[in-house]
């Protein structure tokens, strides 16, 4: 009976042995296979990084500190009053890329001017190693103020430069980029000539290949301003991913019979326009414009529920900039009341003056332009650092990021607000 039972109990034992065996083996195995695959991503995200580390050390070997000499290589009327500037590097060495929406900015030597000027224009075409590319606007004299001077330097650019002439131009720099890495949907708002960073950026979304969702909306007073009207409708014909919606505020007769080809609504980019095209307020806005623009869109968009950080804008001028005093974003101290702010005391030490600051006064250097202290200035919009000063005494607050590099102690005037009684080296 006993030896009867030997037989199965040892043939259950071999089983359970082998099952045993089996699952052993198949743990180990998974295990190798878990190792092996954490092994390859491993070496594929050390790969990665090497990459990115060569990428990044080629692109720093290529930029360069300072002023690089660059030759006007072709000169291209885009649109009435907007001309595009083809640049080579003098050196004819390759251009490091640059990131979409940035800007370049120039000093230039203008004859009859005693100091060098400085202007910001941002890149328009995406990046490329052996050319850049910069749109210009004429800016005419204030509709209000009819013999005030032209614009100095656009005027300068349109009237005075031709193919062959040489700039003097720092490297490619500014917060107001695309992130060509991330997929998310994004919606590109330009009003007249602030299509310029956004051209780059929809430019640059061609040239990645992928299929992001972008939504262009871009407003012009009509056909004659209507620059980079065939770029932009010959990247929508090949993209079904990428959208242009065009406004005329103000379209001519000769524009009636193009409706629904060259622009597909009359009137204003607003928010009641952007929202008739989105379904949701899941997107990054990206905007430049004319201030007046910027600021409502800005507020419209929060007010609908965009979150703050996925609202970014460029200021071409110092307007933006004074207003953003009055904004939520702006410091403590300026949206303090003009009458409790009055306490704030500004004192320029070089020129021996002290004035009392309050927001109507505007930045630092609106300020002490208003009391003839001179400092120089170029972008008024933190850009291009030519207005800064030492700091000796006190605390500021910026009302916008700046682009141009600081050193510990200084201050870009034409973004600035004090927080307190303050004292600069001016
Ligand atoms: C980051 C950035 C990017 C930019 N990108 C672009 C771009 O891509 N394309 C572009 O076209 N612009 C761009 N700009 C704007 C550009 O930098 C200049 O501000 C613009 O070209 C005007 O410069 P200007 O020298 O011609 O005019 P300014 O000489 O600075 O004059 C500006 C205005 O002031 C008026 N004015 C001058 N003197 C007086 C006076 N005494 N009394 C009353 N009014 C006066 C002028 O008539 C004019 O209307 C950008 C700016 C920034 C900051
Ligand atoms: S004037 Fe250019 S940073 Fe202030």
């Amino acid at each position: 009976m006993a030896d009867a039972l030997i037989l199965p109990i040892g043939l259950v034992t071999a089983g359970l042995v082998a099952a045993r065996l089996g699952v052993l083996t198949i743990a180990a195995w998974q295990q190798a296979t878990y190792r092996r695959e954490q092994d390859r991503l491993t070496l594929e995200v050390m790969r990665e990084r090497i990459a990115e580390a060569k990428k990044r050390r080629n692109e720093n070997a290529l930029a360069w500190n300072g002023l690089r000499k660059f030759v006007v290589k072709r000169k291209v009327l885009e649109a009435e009053g907007i001309c595009s500037f083809y640049l080579v590097a003098h050196d004819r060495k390759p251009l490091p890329p640059f990131k979409p929406g940035q800007y370049l900015t120039f000093r230039l030597s203008i004859p009859g001017r005693d100091k060098p000027v400085i202007r910001c224009y941002s890149l328009s075409d995406s990046p490329r190693t052996d050319q850049y590319r910069v749109s210009i606007k004429r800016v005419g004299s204030p509709p209000d103020q009819p013999t005030a001077p032209p614009g100095l330097v656009s005027n300068y650019f349109h009237e005075q430069l031709s193919e062959g002439d040489i700039l003097d131009v720092q490297a490619p720099r500014g917060h107001f980029f695309l992130d060509v890495e991330q997929e998310r949907p994004v919606v590109l708002i330009a009003g007249g000539v602030g299509v310029t960073p956004l051209l780059s950026m929809v430019n640059a979304v061609v040239a990645t290949r992928t299929q992001r969702d972008v939504l262009f909306f871009y407003g012009v007073r009509n056909s004659r301003e209507h620059a980079f009207k065939d770029t932009l409708q010959e990247i929508v014909s090949h993209h079904s991913n990428i959208r242009l919606v065009v406004a005329y505020s103000n379209p001519q007769p000769e524009d009636e019979r193009n409706e629904g080809r060259d622009f597909h609504h009359s009137g204003r980019v607003d928010i009641r326009l952007i929202k008739s095209y989105l379904d949701s307020t899941n997107y990054q806005f990206y905007i430049c414009g004319p201030p007046a623009m910027m600021e409502t869109l800005n507020k419209q968009l929060l007010r609908w529920g965009v979150a703050e950080h996925d609202i970014h804008t460029e200021a071409f001028g110092p307007a933006t900039v004074s207003k953003a005093f009055a904004s939520p974003q702006a410091p403590q101290s300026a949206r303090a009341s003009d009458s409790a702010a009055t306490a704030i005391s500004i004192t320029f030490a070089k020129s021996g003056k002290t004035c009392s600051w309050s927001p109507s006064a505007g930045n630092l250097l609106d300020l002490a332009e208003a009391h003839g202290v001179r400092i120089d200035s170029g972008c008024r919009a933190g850009n291009c650092g030519t207005c800064v000063v030492a700091v000796k005494s006190g605390k500021i607050q910026y009302v916008t990021e700046h682009g141009a590099e600081l050193e510990e102690g200084t201050c870009l005037t034409c973004i600035a607000a004090p927080e307190g009684n303050i004292v600069l080296d001016a």
